[in-house]
């Protein structure tokens, strides 16, 4: 296994400091013990509740003054040459300058004296002054072989229970071992056992139950359960053309037929003008989980945490493949990810961490990214190659208000025939679809409150007390089209007003 031959690596090349990631103690700890009996190294091991196992030196921990993880730095200076001491969430005291001195002290003496100190933790932080002292591994999950070969233990050690059924036919096992990737060990073993105890048989659906469980628990990303369907998109035909066509990419037979899986799109435009809502139908028209991620919760306070946030939310995404991925307001996160130096560059590693994963994606994520202040996006994001298509969504022209107007009143349950359709959108010049809809519910709280049915003249009447937006931000959007003309494809062929 690659990570395992790594550490093995730098052990024997003498690197001081490890830092190795991971939520899986248990089997990484597993791994160092043999690495350790391998090349012939004794193994200390320390965490908080049980101190270092076995001790160093006789009864010295006890003495000290020191915090215990403060003692346990302390105590490698007492330890033999040739020995790996494994210091097991020791994140939250990187903290303390303390802590940091001492770890620096030492790096330069656990070279000469063949110590490699091992940090083991499921989360990356990593204060500046150790960067260059500091290796980083990062223990991968389970992969596909490691789980089939859990499936096979368990299907192994249940088979003779008549009360189960574990027979699995070639593509119901591909299914699970697919839908049980991202999952730690013990993830897996415990959904495995789950499944055979509630339903007497290997199901998928309480791995994905797994997995829903992990995605509320990042912070970071959330299911998002959408009900928009394409056929709530008013206009922007040539945007919803093109989402139609690649609806089958995502198929086995596609990637057979040698089309590469579509990377994704980012939709940039006027405000209210369904940006947000065709990322919303996306995952309905493919059929596809959608994950939504909040870039500005990647952001942690610590070097080292938003890059892990983002390796971790990119981790997942791809272990639910195949699944949309929803980036809502992405200048929001990247903004100033191309030079600012305020925060000694996390954004902008954060930002290249993301661009490569981009680049180089194989896994089929659906990337669907919206925003609408471009001039805070750095360049980078737009060359070819990210993104399969950059479009630009506009204020909606003439027939497109109608459009628009129609799936409202039919949402609301009214039969757009019954209204003048053709009236109220050359009525509303400038309008978004956001505040066509907003004319709508006005003019039927208006209408209620009056006692009468919905009609024609409520509605124009509320269009009338409405100043669009776009009246009040011409230049900006001026703007915005002058930009766009050069850099996106637009989401409809404007007709005109
Ligand atoms: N083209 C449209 N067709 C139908 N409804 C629309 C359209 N555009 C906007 N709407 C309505 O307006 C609401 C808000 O639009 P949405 O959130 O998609 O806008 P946005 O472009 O993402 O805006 P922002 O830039 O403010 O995020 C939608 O949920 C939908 O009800
Ligand atoms: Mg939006």
């Amino acid at each position: 296994m690659q990570a395992s031959r790594e550490i093995e690596v730098l052990i024997r090349a003498k690197y001081p400091i490890l830092y190795v990631t991971s939520w899986e103690e248990r089997r990484v700890e597993e791994e160092i013990a043999e690495i350790a009996k391998k090349i012939d190294r004794k193994l200390h091991s320390w965490s908080l509740t049980s101190g270092m196992v076995p001790p160093i030196g006789v009864g010295s921990e006890k003495k000290s003054s020191l915090p215990p993880e403060l003692q346990a730095l302390a105590l490698v200076h007492e330890a033999q040459e040739f020995t790996l001491i494994l210091l097991k969430d020791f994140h939250p005291y990187l903290k303390d300058p303390r802590a940091i001195r001492l770890l620096r002290d030492l790096a330069g003496r656990l070279r000469e004296r063949a110590q490699t100190l091992i940090l083991l933790s499921p989360t990356l932080t990593l204060p500046i002054e150790l960067e260059k002292d500091v290796s980083v591994i990062e223990f991968p999950l389970p992969e596909r072989e490691d789980i089939a070969a859990t499936l096979d233990e368990i299907i192994e050690q249940v088979k003779g229970n008549p009360k189960l059924d574990v027979s699995l036919d070639e593509a119901a096992r591909e299914q699970i071992v697919r839908s049980a990737q991202g999952l730690t060990s013990d993830e897996i073993e415990n959904s495995f056992a789950r499944s055979l105890v509630e339903v007497n048989r290997l199901t998928v659906d309480r791995i994905i139950e797994e997995k829903k469980q992990i995605v509320r628990k990042t912070g970071i990303l959330e299911f998002y359960p959408s009900s928009s369907n394409l056929k709530d998109v008013g206009g922007h035909e040539l945007l919803k053309d093109w989402l139609v066509q690649r609806s089958k990419s995502f198929t086995d037979a596609a990637h057979e037929f040698g089309i590469p899986y579509p990377k994704g799109i980012l939709i940039i435009g006027v405000q209210g003008c369904g940006k947000s809502l065709v990322a919303k139908a996306v995952s309905t028209a493919y059929g596809l989980p959608m994950l939504k991620l909040d870039v500005g919760r990647i952001f942690g306070s610590l070097v080292g945490q938003s890059e892990e946030n983002m390796r971790r939310a990119i981790r997942i995404s791809e272990s639910l493949a195949p699944c949309v991925l929803w980036i809502d307001e992405l200048e929001k996160g990247f903004a100033g990810a191309g030079g600012s130096v305020s925060d000694s560059g996390t954004t902008a590693r954060v930002f290249s961490t993301f661009l490569t994963w981009m680049q180089e994606k194989t896994k089929p994520v659906f990337l669907v990214a919206t925003g609408n202040n471009v001039s805070a996006l750095p360049p980078e994001l737009l060359r070819k190659g990210r993104f399969d298509e950059i479009f630009f969504v506009d204020l909606p022209d003439l027939e497109e208000r109608k459009e628009i107007f129609k799936i409202h009143l039919a949402k609301r349950n009214r039969d757009p025939k019954k209204f003048k359709v053709a009236d109220l959108a050359a009525n509303t010049p400038g309008f978004s679809g956001a505040e066509i809809e907003q004319v709508i519910v006005g003019a039927l709280n208006k209408a209620f409150f009056a006692g009468h049915e919905l009609n024609s003249k409520d509605l124009l009447e509320e269009a009338k007390t409405q100043v669009p937006l776009s009246r009040m931000m011409s230049e900006e959007i001026g703007w915005l089209r002058d930009w766009a003309k050069l850099r996106a494809r637009p989401s409809a062929k404007h007709e005109g007003d």
